[in-house]
């Protein structure tokens, strides 16, 4: 039986995202499957099988714990941590087989002695992780040092800050990035530091960047067949197909008279007499508090306002004009008969991106999985 609030994901929509990836990159780049934060909220495991069975055989999390987790499942493919590393778990690393990101020499000096897989990050404009390589701050003599202390170095890599913007300054902005890392992969060839793989293009690098060729592309959000941002610049033509669906349940349905307070703080009053029904979903769900009387839910067909504050567990919606019983099924994303609420609409309403409404899905939202 399904659960008060669960998650529907379709493994065959992720798979056919993959395929709308690779048509749009080079038929010579590969992907590097983007699971961390449990998959986006759409579940390490699964998602990492999924891309394993369509030919993608290299995958990224954050962190040393994300990457542990797949291998305790069986996954023996390639994984890269893209965040940092603490020194306390560098031996880790070594046990499950794992590539780390470097992005200082003084982390360098950390793995020199061991013969850990990494690739070196380059800060090209991020400001986030990385070894400075941006204008006027070019000087390469750490990344070279690393380059040399290290043991087993197979990749280099920088990430893209605005690859998702159409304004002239910032598309300015992602080809200097992208210079600045070819610049800097040619200084270091003529050192001879060369590296079996390089890489820079998360899911907007690939959008709009696709003509790019590097080793491989990261894509993270594309994989689950949806976009940062519905108003972010996309020039694509991709067809992708959204992987997860989020439902819920009535609780309750009752009418209250004209007047009557909803919910925490009292900011919701009726001016009528209002069919509402109790939803089983919260903000300890990860459904976003911020629509408190602002968002909506689907229920059999029917557009159900959030009326009063988003509570912890449940929330409340205004049925009137819903046909409805106990135990029915609420959209939170996805579809509902002719209407659909997409996980971008959602995304918009809370002023965030897709990527932390699927994220913030908590873990007792049960998953469940389709072909
Ligand atoms: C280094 C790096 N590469 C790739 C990605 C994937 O990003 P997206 O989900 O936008 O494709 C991320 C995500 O934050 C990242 O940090």
């Amino acid at each position: 039986m399904k659960s008060r609030c669960y998650c529907e994901i379709s493994l065959s929509a992720i798979a056919h995202n993959v395929q709308e990836i690779k048509k749009l990159i080079h038929p010579t780049t590969k992907i590097m499957g983007i699971v961390k934060a449990n998959g986006y909220g759409a579940g390490y495991y699964e998602v990492s099988k999924v891309l394993l069975e369509n030919g993608v055989d290299f995958l990224a999390v954050a962190t040393v714990k994300e990457a542990i987790e797949l291998r305790k499942k069986n996954i023996n493919a390639d994984i890269l941590i893209i965040g940092y590393t603490q020194k306390e778990e560098i031996a880790l690393l070594e046990q499950y087989d794992l590539i780390q990101t470097v992005v200082s020499l003084e982390q360098a000096k950390q793995l020199q002695y061991s013969n850990i897989r990494t690739h070196l990050k380059i800060d090209t404009g991020m400001g986030r992780i990385g070894f400075l390589y941006r204008d006027n701050q070019k000087d390469i003599q750490d990344i070279i040092t690393a380059y040399q202390l290290l043991q087993n170095v197979e990749g280099i890599f920088s990430h893209f800050s605005v690859a998702d913007s159409d304004d002239d300054l910032d598309i300015a902005y992602t080809k200097n990035q992208i210079n600045l890392f070819d610049e800097l992969l040619q200084k270091l060839e003529q050192q001879s530091i060369t590296f079996k793989y390089k890489h820079l293009q998360n899911s907007y690098g690939i959008l709009n960047y696709p003509e790019l060729n590097y080793d491989f592309v990261r894509p993270g959000i594309l994989l689950l067949g949806a976009v940062s941002h519905s108003d972010f610049y996309n020039q694509s033509n991709i067809n992708l197909k959204p992987a997860l669906s989020w439902k819920s349940r009535v609780a309750q349905i009752k009418w209250l008279d004209e007047n009557s307070a909803i919910s925490y703080g009292r900011t919701f009053i009726t001016n009528k007499k209002m069919k509402v029904a109790t939803v089983t979903v919260g903000y300890a769900d990860g459904y976003p508090r911020s629509l408190s009387n602002k968002g909506y839910v689907l229920i059999n067909g029917t557009r159900c306002n959030i009326v009063g504050r988003v509570c912890m567990d449940q929330m409340l919606v205004d049925v009137t004009n819903a046909i409805v019983e106990v135990g029915d099924e609420v959209v939170l994303i996805g579809k509902s008969k002719d209407l659909e609420i997409t996980i971008e609409q959602l995304a918009k309403l809370d002023y965030t991106i897709t990527n932390q409404i699927f994220c913030a899905i908590s873990s007792r939202v049960e998953r469940i999985y389709y072909d």
